[in-house]
C-alpha cells in the first residue's frame, strides 16, 4: 500500500543522530529518498541505509557535494545539521536555489526574524524567488508551541505562562554536546559566555513564535544561561568522554518576555546529561482565568523531534513560498502509514 509520502522525493541532508532516525521514518512512510548529504570520510561514499543503521541498503550513497546532490532535483530536503543561521544559511541556500523545499530541526529558523534578520530576509527572498518554502520543526513544534496555544484556547484571560522542560544531551550527537560546552570547566564556560555571548538557543525563538501566534506584541525580553555542573564524574555518551566533577554537564536557557497587551511569558529549557532513571519533561502553567496546567512526563524528544519533522513534510511542501516561521504554519498532524 502506498505510504502517505509515496511520490515525494526527499534528500536527507546531515546523517547524524537525528538524520539517522529521520531516514528510518522516511523509509517507513514511503518517501522516495533520492540523495543524502554528509561530511565525514567515515560516512561519505557509503550507503545511506548503512550509515543510518537501518541494517539494509537503500541504494543511495552519502555524498559530500550538496550542490551536486540537490542539482539532481528533489521535492524537499530534510536538514539535520546545526543550530544557527550564521552557519546554516549556506546549507539552506544550496537547497533553495535548486528549487528544493527545506524542513529542518535547526533551532533558529523557528523564529529567526529578530536574532538573524539579515539571513532570515535573504532566505525568505531566495525561497520566494524559487517558489519553495523553508520551515523548521522539532520538539518546539508540538510540545512548546502548538500544545501551549491549544491549551490557551481554553483561557478567558491570561496573566502569566511559564514553561519548563528537560532533555538528555546524550540522546543527541556531538553537535549538541559541543554547542552546550559539555565538559568545560565553570571558568571556561563563563569566559566563553563573557567573550562570545550566548546566542539564544531555543527558549527565545519559542516564546517569540508563541507571542506572534497569539497576535500579541513583545514589550520587553530578557534571556540568560546557567551552567549545570557535575556533582561527580559523569560519562558523556555523545562525546565518548568522562566529564570531571565540577565541569559542565548541561545548561539551563531561560527567556522571559512581557507583552504590550499584558500577558507575560517565561520558558526555561534544561539540556543536560541525565542520571539513571531520569526522563524528558514538559510542564506549562498558566495563571489567569482559569489557572491551567499541561504536563507531559515522557515527551521522548529524541524521537518526537524526528517524527514531528517528518509529519511536517506535506505542510511545508504545501505552504506558501518563503521562510515560514513556526507561528505561521498550521498546527501539525499525524500522518498515517
Ligand atoms: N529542534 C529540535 O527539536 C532539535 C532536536 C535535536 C537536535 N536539534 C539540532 O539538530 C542538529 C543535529 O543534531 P544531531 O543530534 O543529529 O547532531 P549530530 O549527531 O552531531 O549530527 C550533525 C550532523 O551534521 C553533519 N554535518 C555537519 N556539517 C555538515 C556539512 N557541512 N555537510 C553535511 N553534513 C554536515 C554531521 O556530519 P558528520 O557526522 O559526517 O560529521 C553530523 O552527521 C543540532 O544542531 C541540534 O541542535 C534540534
Amino acid at each position: 500500500m502506498p505510504g502517505p509520502f509515496s511520490g515525494i522525493r526527499v534528500v536527507v541532508y546531515g546523517v547524524g543522530a537525528m538524520g539517522a532516525i529521520a531516514t528510518r521514518l522516511l523509509v517507513e512512510k514511503g518517501a522516495k529518498i533520492v540523495g543524502a548529504v554528509g561530511r565525514s570520510p567515515s560516512k561519505v561514499g557509503r550507503d545511506l541505509g548503512e550509515v543510518a543503521g537501518l541494517g539494509t541498503r537503500l541504494g543511495v550513497s552519502v555524498e559530500s557535494n550538496a550542490d551536486l546532490v540537490l542539482s539532481r532535483g528533489a521535492d524537499i530536503a530534510v536538514v539535520c545539521v546545526g543550530s544557527y543561521l550564521s552557519s546554516m544559511h549556506r546549507h539552506f541556500e544550496t537547497c533553495l536555489k535548486h528549487g528544493v523545499n527545506v524542513v529542518t530541526i535547526e533551532e533558529e529558523t523557528v523564529f529567526p526574524w529578530t536574532t538573524a534578520p539579515d539571513h532570515a530576509q535573504g532566505l525568505d527572498a531566495l525561497a520566494k524567488a524559487n517558489g519553495v518554502t523553508l520551515a523548521a520543526s522539532g520538539a518546539q513544534d508540538v510540545f512548546w508551541l502548538n500544545m501551549v496555544t491549544t491549551l490557551l484556547g481554553a483561557s478567558h484571560k491570561v496573566e502569566t505562562v511559564v514553561g519548563r522542560c528537560r532533555w538528555n544531551v546524550d540522546d543527541y550527537g556531538p553537535e549538541v554536546a559541543n554547542h552546550l560546552l559539555i565538559g568545560k570547566s565553570r571558568a571556561e564556560f563563563e569566559d566563553y559566555v563573557a567573550s562570545s555571548g550566548w546566542p539564544e538557543f531555543v527558549a527565545r525563538q519559542v516564546l517569540e513564535a508563541l507571542v506572534a501566534r497569539l497576535g500579541l506584541k513583545i514589550g520587553s525580553m530578557e534571556s540568560d544561561v546557567t551552567p549545570v555542573l557535575a556533582d561527580e564524574q559523569v560519562h558523556c555518551r555523545s562525546l565518548a568522554a568522562e566529564i570531571p566533577k565540577g565541569h559542565v554537564i548541561g545548561t539551563i536557557d531561560r527567556t522571559a518576555v512581557t507583552t504590550q497587551e499584558g500577558p507575560s511569558f517565561e520558558f526555561a529549557m534544561e539540556g543536560r546529561i541525565y542520571r539513571e532513571g531520569e526522563n524528558d519533561t514538559n510542564l506549562w502553567q498558566v495563571t489567569g482565568e482559569p489557572n491551567l496546567q499541561l504536563e507531559c512526563d515522557d515527551a521522548n524528544y529524541r524521537f518526537t523531534t524526528c517524527s514531528t519533522l517528518i509529519n511536517r513534510i506535506p505542510d511545508v511542501i504545501a505552504a506558501a513560498p518563503g521562510l515560514q516561521s513556526l507561528d505561521g504554519l498550521n498546527p501539525p498532524s499525524y500522518r498515517h502509514h
